[in-house]
């Protein structure tokens, strides 16, 4: 029995230092240490029209995230808990919590009553479309292969916190309006929401899914491992991208 504890707890230590190591690659990432669109910004750069090209291309992720974690479930179909957290994860995107109304729905009314944006559902610039589509391919050409999804979608959820609070408030704080009114959840609510409790929640529980399996070898720590720098990387190249706009 002792010994059964023993390897419990010593599989949760080691579970603990390889989450851990995953966030201190993460953090050396120029995106999340020094964002160029954030760096665009505090140069005086961002122009009106960049900056809203910039949160239209960003809610492009807000819409993508839902299908990406749809499509998760298939290759991780035979991991019950983690299909049941992909679950709750796409329920609260789509208004579990808030409502009934759609994460992406309560940014785009904030913005458009707050900032007096109108976001274009299916206009994102190429960079977008390139980067929201090879995550998509990824996912395709990885479908049998659970791990490394899995690390793809820990990705998501993990940058998720940083993405808002570093480059999503700095974005929208830039975005002068005249504008009084206010949607019934603000911006700074929904930033809020998401940075303190709805990211935090998507990642945790993820990781409480998966630590299971990837403890026990059913899941491969390698595979998750070459999932996440996947998603770490394509993100690298899509905020730089956005950062170099002409607009
Ligand atoms: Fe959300
Ligand atoms: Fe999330």
């Amino acid at each position: 029995m002792n010994n059964q504890l023993n390897n419990v707890n010593e599989e949760s230590m080691e579970m603990k230092t390889f989450f851990e190591n995953l966030e201190s690659k993460m953090r050396e990432y120029r995106f999340l240490s020094d964002n160029p669109v954030v760096k665009r910004i505090k140069a005086g750069k961002g122009s009106k029209q960049f900056l809203v090209e910039t949160v239209n291309d960003y809610a492009g992720l807000v819409v993508f995230i839902v299908p990406f974690l749809a499509k998760a479930q298939y290759s991780l179909k035979k991991f019950p808990e983690i299909v049941k957290e992909l679950k709750q994860n796409i329920s609260e995107e789509r208004g579990a919590k808030t409502q009934g109304i759609t994460h992406h729905d309560l940014l785009n009314r904030g913005l458009l009553l707050e900032k007096e944006i109108t976001i274009c559902k299916n206009d994102w610039t190429n960079e977008t479309l390139e980067f929201l589509y090879g995550i998509d391919e990824a996912m395709h050409e990885q479908k049998k292969n659970p791990s490394f999804v899995a690390g793809m979608i820990y990705a998501l959820e993990d940058s998720a916190t940083p993405e808002l609070a570093i480059i999503v408030t700095q974005l929208l704080s830039a975005i002068q309006s005249d504008s009084t009114a206010h949607a019934e959840i603000s911006l700074k609510d929904f930033v809020q929401m998401h940075t303190e409790d709805f990211e935090p929640g998507h990642r945790d529980r993820f990781a409480e899914a998966v630590a299971g399996y990837l403890g026990s070898g059913a899941l491969s720590q390698k595979e998750f491992t070459a999932g996440f720098i996947t998603i770490m990387d394509m993100m690298e190249v899509w905020w730089q991208e956005l950062a170099q706009s002409q607009s």
